[in-house]
């Protein structure tokens, strides 16, 4: 039998423990802005400073040295490297903790902080510092046409294509601290699950689909997700 393949998708709570915020818990991101002001094509348009604000100080929070990637991604990294079948890290996060941890078969399906966009040439950039009126494309030299590279509500998620068929041809798929309120990722689950694969739901508390898993670990994430990986490669 060959080996199986796995799918993990990853949401803001496998990097609470970092000192990222989530988004929906009660002191999350959208407890204290509002996504229609700070995460859509909209709000660019109308007020791109306050937009380029709301991200720069998300931004800056990637360069804080307390800001590191915590067990779990690490232990995701270990499973990457040690799992024998097929195996794609998809996450909703553009924070930079999975790469830093070293994941390589990595998915940022809403994009990435860390780069840039010009909205003149449509050429991306690794951008760690403050995007400022003044900030020039590094491909065409334009200036205030530098947005994050990051998907906002109303736009499409990245590598679509490639993430369904992962999910079609999967034997397990497990969620990490996401709260499956924002599709297509909270449509995952079920994808996979029609397609025949075994379901985990790791979250701090249970989610609101909870139901739609066939298994699921409360507790969190760093110490839930390093346990889990060690499970998973005893059971291989
Ligand atoms: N360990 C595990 N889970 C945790 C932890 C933790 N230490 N801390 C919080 N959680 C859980 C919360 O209980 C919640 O269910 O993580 C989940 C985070 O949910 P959200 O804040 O909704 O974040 P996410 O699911 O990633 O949001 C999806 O929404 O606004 C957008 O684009 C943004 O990618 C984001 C998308």
């Amino acid at each position: 039998m060959a080996p199986h393949a796995i799918v993990i998708l990853t949401g803001a709570g496998i990097s609470a423990e970092s000192g990222l915020a989530t988004f929906r818990d009660p002191d999350g991101i959208w407890a204290r802005h509002r996504i229609e002001d700070v995460a859509t094509p909209e709000a660019w348009r109308r007020d791109p400073a306050k937009v380029t604000g709301f991200y720069n100080a998300r931004r800056r929070q990637l360069l804080d040295p307390a800001v590191a990637p915590n067990p779990a991604h690490h232990a995701l990294v270990r499973l990457e490297q040690a799992w024998p079948g097929d195996f794609l890290l998809v996450t909703q996060n553009v924070d930079n903790l999975h790469d830093r941890a070293g994941s390589h078969r990595l998915i940022h399906m809403h994009g990435e902080l860390a780069r840039v966009r010009c909205t003149s040439c449509g050429a991306e950039a690794p951008w760690l510092a403050d995007v400022e009126p003044a900030s020039a494309c590094p491909a065409c030299g334009a200036t205030g046409s530098l947005r994050p590279a990051v998907v906002w509500f109303g736009e499409m998620p990245l590598e679509m294509e490639r993430i369904a068929r992962a999910l079609t041809e999967c034997d397990v798929f497990i969620a990490i601290g996401t709260s499956g309120a924002v599709y297509p990722a909270a449509g995952f689950v079920g994808e996979a699950r029609a397609a025949g694969a075994h379901t985990m739901e790791v979250n701090l508390e249970p989610s609101d689909v909870r139901s739609r898993f066939h298994e699921a670990r409360h507790g969190p994430a760093a110490t839930l997700v390093p346990a889990l990986v060690e499970e998973l490669l005893a059971a291989r």
